[in-house]
């Protein structure tokens, strides 16, 4: 029973489609189990840049089963653009290669609008992606939710629609002032994602429980990163699902004895989308460096990331959250050419020490870094075909990562194309 879970480990962001993509080439079914179109998984294949929202990232992978699971949103215009996308591009040729849990929860356009209205009225700013996540995990834990086993039924989908247009129309109204939404267009525009839709959905829980019951390989991808998660994460300035390992059965339907692994995507720096607290970030000519060399511009909403050193608290606190057995080191590249690299290991708060990362995002505001200091290297590492063939300076710089996080090194990648990767161990073969 492989079952691998892939997950990022800091604010999301870390490269985990890149990742996903190459160890979906190990796996038969891929299988996304939280968030919504506010991921953006980027992955360069022969070239050409993909970047999904919602579809996992294994779907450029002939004959590979992709599942949206009951964790996730499911946006249906963005994720039908993304078909139709692939389709153009010579992808997804059999519609079974798709699966959407019929007990996912639909992001309407009402969700949409409350997510930017109240963002607009916040004092401290979280910095949403706009796309309707909040409000619409909210109404899940509301039971006023729509599920895909509603949408696609032409009777419910009328009636519920109406029902929470009701009260969503007071909300919009009276308290985000803006204008109502009418019901007969609303349903139409459904209807017609519907149709489009219903031939993909289907009780996904069952299909796994088959495939791990056959000795099919199972990837968990999971989307954004721990410290974004609701309960875990630097909350407030979190998203609205839970991120971390524990959900992939959750969010997919699959128990907790099945997963295998557990994979921890880190950055070899640190960046973060929106408001929060980030104690290691850098403002200086070496974030503008690290931004630009490194592309850190948000997938979904095209905003600058902030950008800092590696924080070895952050990424020590998500290998004990998620349980990690193995990290995935990715963007070496974007360090090339700096003298010294700095590395957090603990944090300083008044005269006290922390090596653990505070649950107030106040108190992680106010707390400076501890930094050790690394030397850095001259030359490009892209083309490197070994770990032993790294500048010994980069060779130092991960061991010593593996070190502070007590987590061996299973794969480092030095750039966005598959080749540009050491696979030093590949989770698959170790757990079949
Ligand atoms: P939301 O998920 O749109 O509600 O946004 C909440 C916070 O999570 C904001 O700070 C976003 O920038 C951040 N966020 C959401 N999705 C991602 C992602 O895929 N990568 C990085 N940050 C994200």
């Amino acid at each position: 029973m492989p079952c691998v879970v892939v997950l990022g480990t800091q604010w999301g962001d870390e490269g985990k489609g890149k990742i996903i993509d190459l160890l979906a080439e190990y796996a038969d079914v891929i299988v996304r189990f939280q968030g919504g179109s506010n991921a953006g998984h980027t992955l360069v294949v022969k070239g050409e840049k993909h970047v999904f929202h919602l579809i996992p990232s294994g779907i450029l992978h002939k004959g590979k089963t992709c599942v949206i699971g009951n964790g996730v949103v499911v946006d249906p215009p963005i994720l039908i653009d993304e078909i139709d996308a692939l389709k153009q591009r010579g992808y997804l040729r059999d519609d079974s290669q798709l699966l959407i849990s019929d007990r996912a929860h639909i992001v309407l356009p009402y969700h949409k609008l409350i997510d930017k209205g109240r963002e607009e009225l916040r004092a401290g700013k979280i910095g949403t992606t706009g796309r309707g996540i909040g409000p619409a995990y909210e109404d899940k834990v509301a039971r006023e939710g729509l599920r895909l086993i509603d949408f696609v039924d032409e009777a419910q989908l009328r009636k519920r629609l109406e029902l929470n247009l009701a009260q969503k129309n007071q909300y919009l109204t009276h308290f985000l002032r803006e204008k109502p939404l009418d019901l007969e267009p609303l349903y139409e525009e459904c209807l017609g994602y519907a149709k489009r839709l219903r031939k993909y959905v289907t009780d996904t829980s069952i299909v796994l429980d088959r495939a791990i019951k056959e000795g099919k390989r199972i990837l968990f991808e999971g989307a954004q990163g721990t410290l974004l998660d609701v309960d875990h994460g630097t909350y407030p300035y979190v998203t609205s699902s839970n991120t971390v390992a524990g959900n992939a059965c959750v969010g997919a339907g699959v128990g907790p004895t099945q997963i295998d692994c557990v994979l921890g995507v880190v950055k070899a720096y640190t960046t973060r989308v929106g408001g929060g607290p980030f104690p290691t970030e850098l403002t200086d000519e070496i974030g503008t460096l690290l931004r630009e060399r490194g592309g850190e511009y948000g997938a979904t909403t095209g905003r600058p990331r902030r950008c800092g050193w590696f924080d070895a608290v952050v990424v020590r606190y998500a290998a004990r959250i998620n349980g990690l057995s193995g990290l995935a080191v990715t963007k070496l590249d974007t360090l090339s050419g700096i003298e010294k690299i700095k590395i957090c290991t603990a944090y300083r708060l008044g005269d006290k020490v922390l090596s653990d990362l505070p649950a107030s995002a106040e108190i992680l505001a106010r707390c400076e870094p501890i930094y050790e200091e690394l030397e850095g290297w001259e030359e490009q590492i892209q083309g490197k075909r070994d770990f032993s063939y790294l500048p010994l300076a980069a060779q130092r710089y991960l061991r010593r990562i593996e070190e502070l996080i007590q987590i061996p090194l299973y794969i480092v990648s030095l750039g966005a194309e598959r080749e540009e990767t050491l696979m030093l161990r590949n989770p698959f073969a170790e757990v079949s």
